[in-house]
């Protein structure tokens, strides 16, 4: 694979995509549920999915696609080539805000990150990393992450994680959220590692994310030098959907052990 080549053209897409999203303000969007009221999905959704699908099946026979929507392929093991694709990260924002989502992308040969791109549609912002090659936000390099501590750190997790649930005792997270400089949460995962490859914020925790989400922020975060597990430290899973915890490496084990204690 010819990653400078697959680069120029998975911008070129990422671009046409996202001026078909802006576009689609002009006209009325559907809207239906998914797995709960609150998990929603757009005929939007699934046109930009199917419009990726087109290009890399016309360009890429070769290729197997692992998308959200589920008009790719279904995918059971790692071999090959595999494009995983969030045609919308962050559908209640896209419905109801209208701004603070991405188009999440990223190409694994073997199981291995090659390139990730992470698109903020509405201010046209395009985070990419390539393998060994760095991080990016737009054409400006960014820089390997620097040290820091829990207690001048900015944390992005979604408030059903500091709330009685299923996964791990809220109690750790109260005591994290009153430890840390300062909260966030912006209601899409890959701009949260993008947030979190450019510095902007420390860590992102998450319970429930799957590899869509993530495919393409991990190829990122990790050229800056930042951390992705699972709560348990394990590698980020890249089949189902798990926990997820993505951070600068200064403070990962330290959230893990002191503040997340898995039920
Ligand atoms: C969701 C967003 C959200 C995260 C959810 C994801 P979607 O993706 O990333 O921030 O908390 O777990 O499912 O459904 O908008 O593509
Ligand atoms: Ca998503
Ligand atoms: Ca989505």
């Amino acid at each position: 694979m010819d990653l400078h080549e697959m680069d120029r053209y998975i911008k070129s897409i990422i671009k046409e995509a996202g001026h078909r999203i802006r576009n689609s303000f002009l006209s009325d969007i559907s809207i239906e549920s998914k797995s709960n009221v609150n998990d929603l999905v757009t005929n939007i959704d699934k046109e930009i999915e199917q419009f990726f699908i087109s290009r890399i099946n016309r360009d890429f026979p070769e290729h197997r696609i692992f998308g959200e929507e589920g008009f790719g392929d279904e995918i059971r093991d790692q071999k090959g080539v595999i494009w995983l694709l969030d045609p919308i990260d962050g559908t209640m924002n896209f419905v109801h805000q209208k701004r603070n989502f991405a188009i999440s992308l990223g190409i694994y040969d073997e199981g291995i990150g090659k390139l990730g791109y992470i698109y903020d549609v509405v201010n046209d912002d395009l985070y990419h990393g390539v393998l060994g090659g760095g991080a990016y936000y737009n054409d400006e390099k960014l820089c390997r992450l620097s040290d820091t501590v829990i207690e001048e750190s900015i944390i992005a997790m979604n408030a059903t994680w500091a709330v009685p649930n299923r996964y791990f005792d809220h109690n750790g997270t109260l005591q994290l959220i009153q430890d840390v400089r300062g909260i966030r949460s912006y209601g899409s995962a890959a701009l949260e590692l993008a947030y979190l490859a450019s510095g902007r914020i420390d860590a992102y925790i998450s319970m429930r994310l799957s590899p869509w989400d993530i495919a393409g922020g991990m190829v990122i975060a990790r050229e800056v030098g930042a951390v992705a597990t699972n709560i348990r430290g394990e590698p980020a899973n890249l089949m189902k959907q798990d926990t997820f915890i993505a951070a600068n490496p200064s403070i990962h084990s330290r959230i893990l052990e002191k503040y997340i204690q898995q039920k």
